[in-house]
């Protein structure tokens, strides 16, 4: 099947054309444009102008991913478009372009949960993966240990109580000056300080396999407030090290109670913040302690795009799941529809 797949959830527009079949999961295009710069005056994503920015790209990047892929909508079999989580009025813009064209082509239509698509980009980099596996997802948005029994049916096991891990890393990166959004500077500078410079509380919650990130993300900013205001300095080096440090902490000891709750033997990283180069050194670790394969998606496949969510859209399909002119957005988190 040839799949045209959409993704506006939150501040990237992108537009993608998959293939799928038995055996075969092959991007032949994957086109993202990104508004950080236009949201980096700001400090963050502001809803408003995302959606504003989705509606202007979205018409030309599905022509640009189609002309790269070499095929036209004639070709197309199946229009997938990202419905649930994000900014609502970012992922309304997804939506309902993908359900005029779908109409106006005729073609059948599928709504893909974004975090449901993260986890699908380890099917387009390993060809060999396969459910049932444990999913470690985090993001900008969520962070949760999801239990993927098939590509359709998926148990969240554990999930973040308050803020999510990507946002952590941004609020931590903001307050010492980085530049929207902070989470890769956060992870360059921690790779040349001390990550015992600094201590910080647990991010965990105690018997559960929630996460808890508020706490660590207030005792960062009173650390580096309070160094302001008293005038001494701060090592921005030892600090994301340290910060970095303890959000590994608080997610390696639950991915390992879930490995060992569910009896995996396959762990996959999923969503923007597995870019991170310390989370995954920490994974592939764990991963040999515990007699687990790792995978791990390349770069181009952490952040938000539309193949994934193809990809997904494939597997939704083959479940039997279709979408019609009256399909909606929400922005709720999770993985349950
Ligand atoms: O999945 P994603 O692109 O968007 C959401 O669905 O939320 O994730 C974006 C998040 C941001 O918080 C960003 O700072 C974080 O991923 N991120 C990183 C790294 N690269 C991106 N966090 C830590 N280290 C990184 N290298
Ligand atoms: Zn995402």
């Amino acid at each position: 099947m040839l799949i045209l797949a959409l993704e506006s959830s939150c501040d990237e527009t992108s537009a993608a054309v998959v293939e799928m079949a038995e055996g075969t999961r092959r991007i032949l295009s994957n086109e993202i444009s990104s508004q950080i710069e236009i949201h980096r005056p700001f400090g963050g994503v502001v809803p408003e102008i995302a959606g504003r920015a989705h509606i202007e790209a979205i018409s030309s990047l599905t022509y640009a991913a189609l002309e790269a892929a070499a095929v036209t909508m004639g070709d197309i079999d199946l229009v997938a478009v990202t419905n649930r989580p994000g900014l609502i009025g970012a992922l309304l813009v997804g939506v309902n372009f993908a359900k005029s064209l779908a109409f106006a082509h005729n073609k059948p239509l599928v709504a893909v949960n974004h975090i449901k698509g993260h986890i699908a980009a380890s099917y387009l980099a390993f060809e060999e993966l396969e459910p049932p596996f444990l999913a470690l997802c985090i993001s900008g948005g969520h962070t949760s240990i999801i239990n993927v029994k098939s590509y359709t049916e998926m148990e969240t096991l554990g999930r973040t109580r308050d803020d999510a891990a990507g946002e952590a890393f941004d609020k931590a990166a903001r307050v010492m000056g980085l530049d929207y959004p902070g989470g890769r500077e956060m992870d360059r500078l921690a790779a040349l300080g001390n990550k015992e410079a600094l201590k910080f509380p647990k991010a965990a919650i105690n018997d559960s396999l929630d996460f808890s990130f508020s706490g660590l993300k207030t005792a960062f900013l009173n650390y580096v407030n309070t160094q302001k205001m008293q005038g001494l300095p701060i090592c921005r080096e030892d600090a994301a090290a340290s910060f970095t440090s303890a959000v590994i902490k608080a997610i390696i000891p639950k991915c390992s109670a879930a490995l060992e709750k569910t009896g995996a033997k396959k762990l996959v990283l999923a969503g923007g913040v597995s870019a991170n180069s310390h989370l995954r050194a920490a994974i592939v670790e764990l991963c040999s302690l515990s007699g687990v394969t790792p995978y791990i998606p390349p770069l181009s496949l952490c952040g938000d795009n539309a193949a994934m969510i193809g990809a997904q859209g494939y597997y939704e399909f083959l479940a039997g799941k279709r979408a019609d002119t009256s399909l909606n957005a929400y922005a709720a988190h999770g993985i349950e529809d």
